[in-house]
């Protein structure tokens, strides 16, 4: 049976999955029996459309680098116009919700709301949006189960390095006691940069011209975007319902020359570390702030906009992740990555379920 898709919001990483969704249509096929139609695209920008029977792939994307507007897709039988998310939401046939709008990280809107009604709706969604997961995990997770429906956001974090899945599945088993995350790719650049000798102010100015920085840079230096992250890891991975308002947050603003030319003197590097912690009475606490590490502290290796984790269980010893932590491709693909998961799930509850 085949998958229906539904896009809320077609920026750069919804075109990238659709993109890899048509590139990869035979291996996905041949490796896992994954059958799939786009059925509905809607952006506030670029307008809407829907058919049932799913558009033809190469046609929208030809249409969105053309014009920029996927209502300018071919009339064809069947075809509607005009509907609005919460519209296709609800009146779509659509099995997976690709939500990935332009949203607010602070009030988590519109994706939240998407997010909710997609599951009183039955609909499963797979989102790259930080801030439903990272201030409404408890509640949509609660939500999504009732319902009977899938819910993947592993591209939150570390866009397609599997920070999220990879513990639960890889590293089943181990019990979590620390994670130490450089979680923010321009933060960490800037560093590296000014290791080099480059003032904050130009590392910056680098960082942005090369795409790392959120279109507001204030999120990625003050360290909020690595907060994010940060309450997502304690929640999904530590069990902790931790509100990313509540984790203390100091991000580099305060970084200059001397200071990073200080540490490197001494054999030790700055980073702008995660800390989340499993305390002895079982608390967990969480921070986000500049550290010093030593130079042969796996950490410190990790250079430019590259992330990774440390991951300390009790059971395999520290596990480090690196990758990417963010690009158009990498994000489109953590969509992916979920949307295999769904149907894995989708096909395994049909043979239990006889
Ligand atoms: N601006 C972010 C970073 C991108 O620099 O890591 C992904 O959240």
């Amino acid at each position: 049976m085949s998958t229906n898709i539904a896009f809320i919001g077609f920026g750069g990483v919804g075109q990238a999955l659709a993109r890899l969704l048509k590139e990869r249509k035979s291996s996905l096929s041949s490796n896992y029996g994954f059958e799939s139609k786009i059925v509905a695209v809607t952006d506030v920008m670029k307008g809407s459309i829907y058919h049932p029977e799913g558009l033809d792939v190469d046609q929208l994307l030809h249409v969105v680098e053309e014009t920029g507007k996927v209502e300018d897709y071919p009339q064809t039988p069947g075809l509607i116009r005009g509907w609005d998310s919460f519209e296709t939401i609800k009146k779509s046939n659509a099995d997976v919700i690709v939500e990935v709008t332009f949203t607010d990280v602070e009030t988590g809107q519109p994706a939240i709301d998407h997010i909710r009604s997609a599951f009183e709706n039955k609909k499963s969604v797979v989102t790259t949006n930080k801030g439903p997961v990272a201030l409404a995990y408890n509640a949509l997770a609660k939500l999504a189960e009732e319902n009977g429906v899938f819910w993947g956001f592993e591209g939150t974090v570390m866009s397609g390095t599997p920070a999220l899945r990879m513990p639960v599945t890889t590293l089943a088993g181990n019990e979590i006691t620390e994670i130490k995350g450089i979680l923010n790719g321009t933060t960490n650049y800037i560093l590296t940069e000014m290791e080099k000798g480059k003032s904050y102010e130009e590392a910056l100015e680098k960082a942005q011209s090369l795409g790392y920085a959120e279109a507001d840079p204030t999120s990625d230096v003050e360290g909020y975007d690595a907060r994010y992250k940060t309450a997502i890891l304690a929640n999904y991975l530590m069990g902790a319902p931790l509100d990313a308002n509540e984790i203390y947050c100091e991000g580099i603003t305060e970084m200059t020359m001397d200071k990073v030319k200080d540490s490197v003197d001494n054999d030790k590097k700055w980073k702008l570390l995660s800390r989340i912690t499993r305390q002895e009475d079982g608390t967990v606490t969480a921070s986000v702030q500049p550290e010093l590490v030593d130079v042969d502290d796996p950490l410190a290796g990790v250079t430019g906009a590259t992330n990774a984790i440390l991951y300390e269980c009790d059971l395999s010893g520290p596990i480090l992740l690196t990758g990417a932590g963010a690009g158009l491709t990498e994000t489109g693909y953590s969509l992916l990555i979920d949307i295999i998961h769904f149907h894995r799930q989708s096909a395994l509850t049909k043979i239990e379920g006889g």
